[in-house]
């Protein structure tokens, strides 16, 4: 898919069928979350967490009862602005790449106080997650207004 055509097709996806998203489609998606930038390029930093496992995403309330979810988290011990926007380049790039090959993506971070802290490793809070699975909408891109984030021009 032709990337702008992507950027504004994509939106947040709420409901999902029962469709399991399989290890391919993940594989593609976490390739393209590879690609997010980290400040500093600390790309070791990062880690992602990919839940699939049927008894464990159905304990979760905040996420649409997707198949599978995507957990971003950063070794820090102190949470600066940087981690979170590193963070939003990689779930970004995740989101797009779920959006080309026809899987449906939102980004949530109500659902990370969910997340059972025994699956992500010590000392490494998350950030934010993915949640993915398969839609039944088929999705048109849609009109974005030029002006809905009021830009400044400094000549
Ligand atoms: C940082 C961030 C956190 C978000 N957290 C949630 C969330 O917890 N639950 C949810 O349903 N959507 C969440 N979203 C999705 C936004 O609500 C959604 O992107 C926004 O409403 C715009 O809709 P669109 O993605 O369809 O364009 C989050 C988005 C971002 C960028």
């Amino acid at each position: 898919m032709d990337l702008m055509k992507a950027i504004f097709t994509r939106r947040s996806i709420r409901q999902y069928t029962t469709q399991l998203v399989t290890k391919e489609e993940l594989a593609t998606i976490i390739h393209a979350g590879q690609a997010g930038a980290p400040s500093g390029g600390s790309y070791d930093l990062y880690r992602f967490t990919v839940i699939t496992r049927p008894e464990l995403v159905r304990q979760f309330a905040n996420t649409y009862h997707a198949p599978a979810v995507i957990v971003i988290s950063v070794q820090t011990d102190q949470l600066r602005h940087s981690k979170y926007v590193s963070a939003g380049t990689m779930v970004e790039n995740m989101a797009l790449a779920a959006e080309n090959i026809g899987i449906g993506a939102c980004m949530n971070m109500s659902a990370l106080p969910e997340i059972p802290p025994r699956i992500i490793p010590e000392g490494q809070p998350p950030l934010i997650c993915l949640t993915l699975g398969h839609c039944d909408e088929v999705l048109a891109p849609r009109e974005v207004p030029t002006n809905r984030i009021l830009t400044n021009f400094i000549d």
